[in-house]
């Protein structure tokens, strides 16, 4: 591991994340991908804590903006599948990994995870790349097959 901060031109980032992960953990189970990928691809539950999914799972009227609001029942389904995959399922604890690097026990943002940070705080893009990219929660940038065959070129 180096221990500097390397500066990644997007054409090898994308290069770097093909060869690091095909898919990027996204969420295979057909009720989320049902209901959650269509404005961006669904999220392994494994991403955040079961704290952190009641949050974002209360508030889909205002969700980052948007309005993802869902009938009650499918709601509460999807909720019941990020609970039971959520990175603190298993064990009742978060590991230090599911917080905020910015200090929130619960954060919304995957993006904001050490976890998530861990593994691509060596990314250091260009305004113009990033602007392309427009946010890391844009994961099917870099991970060309995060979701084979729903996203296209
Ligand atoms: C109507 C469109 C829409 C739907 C449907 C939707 N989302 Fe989102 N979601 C967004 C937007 C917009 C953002 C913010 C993206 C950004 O900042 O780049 C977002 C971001 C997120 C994030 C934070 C990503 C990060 O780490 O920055 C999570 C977690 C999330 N959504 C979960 C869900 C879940 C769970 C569902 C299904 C219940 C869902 N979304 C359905 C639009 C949507
Ligand atoms: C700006 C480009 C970019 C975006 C956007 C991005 N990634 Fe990555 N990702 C990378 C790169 C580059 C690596 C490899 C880092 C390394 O090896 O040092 C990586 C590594 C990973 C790894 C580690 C793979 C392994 O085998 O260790 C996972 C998992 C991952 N990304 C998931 C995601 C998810 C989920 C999202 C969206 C929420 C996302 N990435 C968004 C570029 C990106």
């Amino acid at each position: 591991m180096k221990k500097h901060l390397i500066l990644l031109p997007l054409a090898s980032a994308l290069l770097l994340a093909s060869q690091a992960s095909a898919r990027a953990q996204m969420a295979t189970d057909p009720i989320l991908v049902k209901e959650c990928a269509s404005c961006h691809l669904a999220f392994s539950a494994g991403w955040l804590t079961q704290e952190s999914w009641k949050k974002v799972m209360g508030s889909l009227d205002n969700h980052f903006g948007d309005d993802a609001r869902l009938p009650e029942e499918r709601r509460a389904a999807v909720e019941a599948v990020l609970l039971a995959g959520a990175g603190d399922a298993k064990t009742g604890r978060a590991s230090p990994f599911l917080k905020s690097v910015k200090g929130d026990p619960a954060p919304i943002r995957l993006t904001e995870t050490y976890g998530f940070q861990r593994k691509h705080g060596k990314i250091k893009l260009g305004a113009a790349a990033m602007a392309r990219i427009k946010s890391l929660a844009n994961c099917v940038a870099c991970h060309p097959k995060a979701a084979e065959g729903v996203f296209e070129d």
